[in-house]
């Protein structure tokens, strides 16, 4: 198991203002923290504000999507590049509301992981069963699908550049969390298909973060698991004392 990561997701909220608020506030609340990983994915239009916040601070900045090509026509596209260039470490790739609202494929997933890679980034790749999946016992196979597909053609050197972020859909902004048990449950799968996919080195290494609902009041119990190694907190991370008494829980 890595060092425990904690990642914030804003998705499409904040605006000037709040978000550099938000950022503040946390450099200040996680000020000396360094027992934990900890990042925040913000909007495109702010990351190059946030960045500069950041950049005394132990926290990571993210993006919540990029492009799989390195420049050119793809209008309304932004690049890996554009995200070093602005100070990015992360991305987030395949999140559930990407493939269920916006339409993304394995396929361009699969490309976007790679991309990332290649370009020097950390993608923080979702995978995630909805509601009449998991009913009709089908979550296994799905997020195996998801996790195989996404992975396609990337070699045990790179793929430990990526964090897996296990993410049922049901659970994702609706206050419904995934018991300790479920979590754990496909956290054990997922790792023994890397294991499988790669080796137990590689498995045991690469951190597999639960989304969905995540905040305070049940991140002691949700990390007690073992093979829960992080958060992906949506919601939460929108105010700066949850998100940094998530982050200090776990510290
Ligand atoms: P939530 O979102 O914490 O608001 O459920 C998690 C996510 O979608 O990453």
């Amino acid at each position: 198991m890595g060092k425990p990561f904690i990642a914030g997701n804003w998705k499409m909220n904040t605006n000037y203002r709040s978000a550099l608020g938000l950022a503040t506030g946390l450099v200040e609340q996680l000020k000396g923290v360094d027992t934990v990983d900890s990042a925040v994915c913000v909007p495109f239009v702010y990351l190059q504000a946030i960045s500069s916040i950041l950049s005394s601070s132990n926290i990571a900045l993210g993006a919540q999507n990029v492009f799989y090509e390195g420049n050119g026509a793809f209008t309304g596209e932004i690049s890996c590049e554009m995200l070093k260039d602005v100070g990015c470490t992360y991305v987030i790739i395949g999140h559930s509301e990407r493939r269920h609202v916006i339409g993304e494929t394995d396929a361009v997933i699969n490309k976007k992981v790679r991309a990332a890679i290649t370009g020097g980034l950390l993608p923080i790749f979702c995978v995630g069963e909805l509601l009449e999946e998991r009913e009709a016992g089908k979550t296994e196979a799905v997020v195996s699908s998801q996790v195989r597909k996404g992975l396609q053609g990337i070699d045990a050197e790179r793929v430990q550049a990526v964090t897996i972020a296990y993410e049922p859909v049901w659970a994702i902004g609706t206050g419904k969390t995934a018991t300790a048990e479920q979590a754990q449950e496909v956290h054990a799968m997922i790792r023994g298909l890397v294991a499988e996919l790669y080796d137990k080195g590689i498995a045991d290494r690469i951190r597999i973060q639960y989304g969905g609902s995540a905040k305070p009041s049940n991140t002691a119990e949700l990390m007690a698991n073992p093979d829960v190694d992080g958060l992906l907190v949506g919601g939460a991370s929108l105010k700066t004392e949850d998100f940094s008494a998530m982050i200090k829980t776990v510290a």
